[in-house]
């Protein structure tokens, strides 16, 4: 399929916000998506949760607990009674020296939201969470990426990837519309190996595979690239870690800290 406009295809390497700049900002808000663009991210990183009024919200938990004021799982929640928690106050209690007043009551993001405020001059890397437990999200993501327009007439898209952890879920994308780009995200326990079936299984409805960066090496990445997939390992924040990425062949990373990943780039 033709994803040439894709940023995955027109730079070398892909700068992914992971949850946006939040290494400095409180996951998930606007103001952290905010921050990565101006720090030259090619992508704001997005995970869905579902609303029990099916709607799409940006949060990675299943539980409100960790990034709001609030308590009880997501898909109990509607949107409404998650618009009143305050998703940066949490972030000022844990990180004092990172603490800003601007960040006190910031609201969750629906995904709607999010294409609202930062449209298609901005790029998306958006991960079905917990699929299993929203029955219907991938359909309400598909309609949600053609109601503002991140698909054209024929389904192809220069602005979102679409991630998961789970296959089922890519697979079901990848039926409701085969254009999309779709990256395999693993999350290795122990020193990882990928093998040439796993790989030529991938390659069928995948563009790329991201997996945790601790667990794989110079092998692993070069299996990967030798059949054409795109390599974005997560979570790399230490400019060392960084550099050794890149040297074994990543097309892109998700970091907390997409200044910091720049400024390698620059040096590489
Ligand atoms: O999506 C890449 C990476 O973010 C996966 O881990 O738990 O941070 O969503 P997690
Ligand atoms: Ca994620």
């Amino acid at each position: 399929e033709n994803h040439s406009n894709s940023p995955i295809y027109e730079k070398k390497i892909v700068n992914i916000a992971h949850r946006g700049a939040s290494g400095y900002a409180p996951e998930h808000t606007i103001s952290a998506y905010q921050l990565g663009e101006g720090m030259k991210g090619d992508y704001i990183e997005i995970d869905l949760q579902m609303t029990k009024d099916g709607r799409l919200i940006a949060m990675h938990d299943e539980r409100v607990d960790r990034t709001t004021n609030g308590t009880g799982l997501v898909k109990d929640l509607t949107l409404g009674e998650i618009k009143k928690l305050d998703a940066g106050s949490w972030f000022n209690e844990k990180y004092p020296q990172l603490a800003k007043k601007k960040y006190e009551g910031l609201v969750v993001p629906t995904l709607e939201e999010v294409f609202k405020k930062f449209g298609r001059q901005s790029n998306y890397y958006i991960e079905t969470k917990s699929p299993e437990v929203y029955p219907g999200m991938e359909e309400a993501l598909l309609k949600v990426l053609k109601d503002y327009k991140m698909v054209d007439s024929k389904g192809y898209t220069k602005n979102v990837l679409i991630q998961s952890f789970s296959r089922d879920s890519l697979l079901k994308v990848h039926d409701l519309n085969p254009k999309l780009p779709l990256v395999q995200l693993f999350s290795y326990k122990n020193q990882a190996t990928i093998t040439e079936n796993e790989l030529q299984s991938i390659k069928r409805y995948a563009v790329g595979v991201g997996p945790n960066f601790n667990m794989v090496d110079r092998k692993y990445v070069k299996m990967v690239r030798t059949h054409g997939l795109q390599f974005h390992p997560y979570t790399v924040n230490e400019r060392a870690d960084m550099k050794k990425a890149l040297e074994w062949g990543a097309t892109g990373v998700f970091t907390n800290y997409p200044d910091v990943f720049n400024e390698v780039l620059r040096e590489y």
